[in-house]
């Protein structure tokens, strides 16, 4: 058990009750953090709080331990009230110089923030594009600009694979230098299926730029491949108010009958059983990968250095390392379900790649961190969380 984080310190987590915010802050807690969220629930329900704080006290009196502080804030992270915020949470210093001119700046109880809040849906970005570059590009500009204000540079971002765009039809697993924001040849933008990809692009160049102005950030951004399972309690999941369209959510909507089958898209891929490979991680994996580059950044680990000069600006890959089809995922369920999901054979979605997979090394060698569960691990959480959230029949 880590020792307690001081009373007046704590990590911002923003968009920190949707599905993998709500499992980073669960695991930031058990690990003694104090936490404030920030979230609208645009895409998210306000029984995640209870929840979170309902396995938080659980944890904590299996321990013996005290809860850490837990705020939570209904806010646009884009709204004026969230600037209202940062000041509550840091405090004005004042130095006098040798020539008697008085500095104001400020010194923040904010030791970090992990920026989940984004609009995540491919084919919604195509139909809302400007809402998407909005609250993903614009909003992360505005924010930048406020945590700088009030001298708050650890900063971790949520990227997403998909960002190497049709890099990944090499076939190979994508290395964090597959796409840079350099001037090197390799970080051009090639294949950018959909707004949303090019969002997360374009957000990442930001950063980057940002980092390389002004010597004081430690940026990271995570590039997660497929986030899927949950917390084993089965209390929290994935539970969005959007549409489901991620395969896994989709899976569980057959096996509780809110579908008939599963379109699989794709039978024709170059694979082991013609259909599209993909790298499904754990969430709480990837929530451990948030604590891990947190410590990292704030150890000072994020240097120009290792940038090649960018600042410190970090992009790292949050996936297993290995490689599931979508039939497999399907049997992983059938598995743990002991029902059977009827599959219809569909053609490609369009903009899908046949592959994407993750080298977890970068990550492994520099966070030290390991992703700890597979599969069959997943599937399992999964089907706990979904068998508790129905509904037995009257
Ligand atoms: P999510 O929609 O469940 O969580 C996002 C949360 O942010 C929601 O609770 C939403 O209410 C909140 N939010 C959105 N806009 C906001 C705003 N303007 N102000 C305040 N709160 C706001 O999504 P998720 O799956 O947890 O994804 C989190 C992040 O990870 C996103 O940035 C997403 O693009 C990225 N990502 C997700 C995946 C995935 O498969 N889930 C993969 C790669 C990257
Ligand atoms: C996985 C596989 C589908 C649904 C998307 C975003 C990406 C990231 C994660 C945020 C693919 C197949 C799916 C279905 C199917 N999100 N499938 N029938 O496409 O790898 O990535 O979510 O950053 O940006 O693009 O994930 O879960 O949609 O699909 O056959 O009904 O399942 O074709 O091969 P994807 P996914």
């Amino acid at each position: 058990q880590p020792p307690p984080m001081p009373s007046n310190r704590f990590v911002l987590v923003i968009g920190g009750l949707g599905y993998i915010g709500s499992h980073t802050v669960l695991e930031l807690l058990r690990a003694g953090h104090n936490v404030i969220v920030v979230d609208n629930l645009s895409n998210c329900y306000e029984t995640v709080l209870r929840n979170v704080t309902t396995l938080i006290e659980a944890h904590c009196q299996a321990n013996g331990t005290s809860p850490p502080l837990f705020h939570f804030h209904r806010l646009d992270y884009r709204s004026r009230a969230m600037c209202l915020l940062l000041e509550s949470y840091s405090d004005l210093v004042i130095t006098i110089d040798a020539s008697g001119k008085q500095h104001m700046t400020y010194s923040s109880r904010i030791t970090g923030v992990i920026h989940f809040a984004a609009y995540k849906s491919v084919l919604d970005s195509i139909k809302r594009p400007l809402q998407y570059y909005q609250n993903n590009v614009c909003g992360l500009v505005s924010l930048l600009q406020r945590l700088d204000a009030y001298a708050i540079h650890n900063f971790i971002f949520s990227s997403s694979a998909t960002v190497y765009g049709s890099k990944a039809n090499s076939g190979l697993p994508l290395r964090e230098d597959d796409l840079t924001h350099d001037s090197s040849p390799c970080s051009s933008t090639v294949g950018l299926s959909c707004p949303y990809a090019r969002t997360k692009y374009f957000a990442e160049a930001i950063l980057a730029d940002a980092a390389a102005a002004n010597p004081r950030w430690r940026i990271v951004a995570l590039r997660y491949f497929n986030p899927v399972g949950c917390d084993p309690s089965g209390l929290l999941g994935e539970s969005p108010r959007a549409e489901a369209t991620n395969l896994y959510p989709i899976l569980s909507q057959v096996l509780t009958g809110a579908r008939p089958a599963l379109d699989v898209f794709g039978t024709d891929w170059k694979t082991r059983d013609g259909t599209a490979i993909r790298d499904y991680v754990h969430v709480l994996d990837v929530a451990r990968g948030h604590i891990a580059a947190l410590g990292w950044n704030t150890a000072d680990n994020n240097t120009s250095e290792k940038s090649g000069g960018a600042g410190g600006f970090r992009a790292f890959n949050l996936g297993s390392g290995s490689g599931t089809t979508v039939l497999e995922a399907v049997h992983s369920l059938e598995e743990v379900a002991k029902k059977s999901i009827p599959v219809r054979w569909a053609g490609r979605r369009p903009g899908d790649v046949g592959a994407c997979v993750a080298s977890t090394e970068r990550a492994q060698r520099e966070l030290g961190w390991v992703p700890r569960e597979g599969i069959a691990q997943c599937a399992a959480d999964l089907w706990n969380f979904v068998r508790k959230a129905v509904k037995p029949a009257q």
